[in-house]
This record gives C-alpha cells, structure tokens and sequence, in this order.
C-alpha cells in the first residue's frame, strides 16, 4: 500500500481544484457535494472525495487551447441529457489533465475521471455516489436559486430529474429534507405516475375450451404465453406477435381482450437497474389478457424452446393449480367469463 500519495499531497491537488473554481458558484457547489457525499458515506475514498469536489469543476473553466477542451454548447445537443454527458467529460478531462500536472498514478486519476465522467447518470459504485451526493445537494441548496433562475416550474423539471436519477436510500433521504412544498408534491405526483410496461397474456381456447398453458424455462412456472408490447404495437398486434414466436402458429382469432388487468410493481431496485440500463422510468408491468381461439391442429404448435419447455391444454377447473402469482387466478376466471 505504499503507493497512497501522502495527505499533503492530495491537499495540494483540493487547494488547485479550489483555486480554479473560487471565482465561481463552483466552489461552494462542490464543496457542499461534497459535505453531502460524506454525509452519504463518511469513509469515502479520497478519490471520490476530490471527484464530488470538482464534478462541476468544467463550469468555472474557460476553454483554453492546447490546455483545456472547448466547453460544450446546450445549442449544440439535441437533448439536455447528452449536453450533460458532454459537460461531466469535459470535468474528467479537466481534472486529469491536473492530476497528471501534479503526477499522480494512473490508476487514482482513472478512478476520478470515470467517476465525474459518469456523474450525471452513475452506473457504477463511484459515480452513483457522486451522483446521489450532488441530487440530495439539489434539495438542500440549490433549489430556491433555480426557482430565481427558471421559476417554480423549471425547478419542478429539474427537482425531477435529480430525484429520479438519485438511488433509493438518496430519494428517501430527499423525501425527508424540507424543501420548496410544490416541488416536494409534484415528486410525489410523479412518482406515482410512472408508467407500466404493457405486457398482453394469450387465454388461447381450443374448440372444448381448454387453455393453454406454456412452462417457462426461466421461471420454472407454468404460465400463458406472451410478452411485452412493443413501442407503436396494438395490444392485438403483440398478441399475434407473441403467439407465433412462442408457439409457431399464426392460426388464431382474437374473441376480445379483457378489460380487466393485472398490475405489478417492481421493487425500487428493479426500477432503478432498469433506468440505468434505458434511461426510462417504468414501473414493470400492466398485463392486459386476450382471449384467443385456436383454429388450428395441436401439431401446428411449435413452442419456441429458448423460452419454453412444454405445452399442455388445461380444462378450466383445473387452471387454479398452475397459477402461481398473486391475484392471476381471479383476474384470469374475470377475463374468462367477460366472453364467455
Ligand atoms: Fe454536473
Ligand atoms: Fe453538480
């Protein structure tokens, strides 16, 4: 371990980081991101530290040639978050750039400069801290200038958008500061108005009314086939999308769709891997269930084996014992008599 550059050594670094952003609102803006991160996670690395300091550092740094790298224009993205990824890059940069003046190892200006890299959205352990600690700075700081800037309604968007981005334990810290009431009640409102994946369920009957039943590799369950809807797909498109790639057949007719649904919610977990994965707020899924005549023969049906493993048609009074999520049996027995 003899490779940790000394106190003084990373004070010196702070001290230049200071001096850049002094004549600027940067300097207390990354020095209260920084408060917040060891509020977060006292025992920070240091490299962390010095990120959440001078992750805005690129604002109070004027493009210099041969220096530093020209200053991204909002005019020149077509959306706001990728001026904002160019805008964390151009911190990293600016902030390797000392580092490397001040020869630090490769692997500690690596570390920083994927963490301010990567403020704006996180991804990974660092930057997620950098990340949450400059959302919840947001709520403690920064909002009632942005309401002087942009008015109530801007800082409602940008309340938004660093509640959403922050992890759980950050939007429950944030829920609990006292902040602006408006902005708090229109996280809420949103919050609880995040959208569903639509996903459509195939009640497929045969001519003695028996329905089909597919067991599921993945889950181990038996379960009705179908899918997720795709964007610009009807859900009667999806269906007859779902039924031919999962069991081979097109030779259905579509007796109606249920207006009954099922709804799940993710945990918050979910939520936020699927974020950081799309960069879409989505609260799992909506399943909408269609019931389906099969015209075909039984050796029509070619099940898609990635997925599946089997087939059966299942009587009615049978059907209860295959279910196995909350509230499917009922919901399923609803859909069925709506056409019966
Ligand atoms: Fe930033
Ligand atoms: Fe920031």
């Amino acid at each position: 371990m003899g490779n940790i550059p000394n106190n003084q050594k990373i004070s010196s670094l702070k001290k230049t980081l200071e001096d850049i952003m002094a004549p600027t609102k940067e300097l207390a803006h990354g020095a209260e991101t920084l408060q917040w991160l060891l509020k977060i996670k006292p025992n920070s690395d240091w490299q962390i530290q010095i990120s959440a300091f001078a992750h805005d550092i690129e604002r109070a740094v004027p493009f210099v040639e041969g220096k530093y790298p020209p200053k991204p224009e909002k005019d020149d993205h077509n959306s706001y978050d990728s001026y904002k990824q160019a805008h964390a890059l151009r911190s990293a940069e600016i902030v390797g750039i000392i580092m490397k003046d001040q020869h630090f190892l490769d692997s500690d200006i690596a570390k920083v400069y994927s963490a301010i890299k990567n403020h704006e959205i996180g991804g990974d352990t660092d930057s997620d801290l950098v990340r949450n600690a400059d959302s919840i700075r947001w709520f403690d700081k920064g909002y009632i200038k942005y309401i002087e800037k942009s008015g109530l309604n801007g800082a409602k968007e940008k309340g938004w958008w660093m509640f959403k981005r922050a992890n759980k334990e950050t939007k429950e810290l944030i829920l609990s500061l006292t902040f602006d009431e408006s902005i708090k009640q229109y996280i809420k409102n949103n919050v609880s108005d995040l959208p569903y994946r639509q996903g459509v369920y195939g009640l497929l009957l045969n001519d003695i009314d028996q329905i089909l039943l597919v067991f599921k590799r993945n889950s181990k369950m038996w379960d009705f086939p179908g899918g997720g809807v795709d964007k610009n797909e009807s859900l009667e498109q999806a269906i007859k999308r779902e039924i031919l790639e999962e069991l081979g057949t097109s030779n259905i007719s579509i007796v109606g769709i249920s207006s009954v649904t099922n709804k799940y919610d993710w945990p918050e977990k979910e939520m936020e891997k699927n974020f950081n994965k799309t960069g879409i707020w989505k609260r799992d899924q909506e399943q909408h269930f269609i019931i389906l005549r099969f015209l075909g023969t039984d050796n029509e049906i070619k099940l898609q084996e990635e997925e599946l493993l089997e087939s059966k048609w299942v009587d009615k009074e049978d059907l209860q014992k295959y279910m196995s999520y909350p509230d499917q049996y009922d919901t399923v027995s609803k859909a069925l008599t709506e056409f019966k």
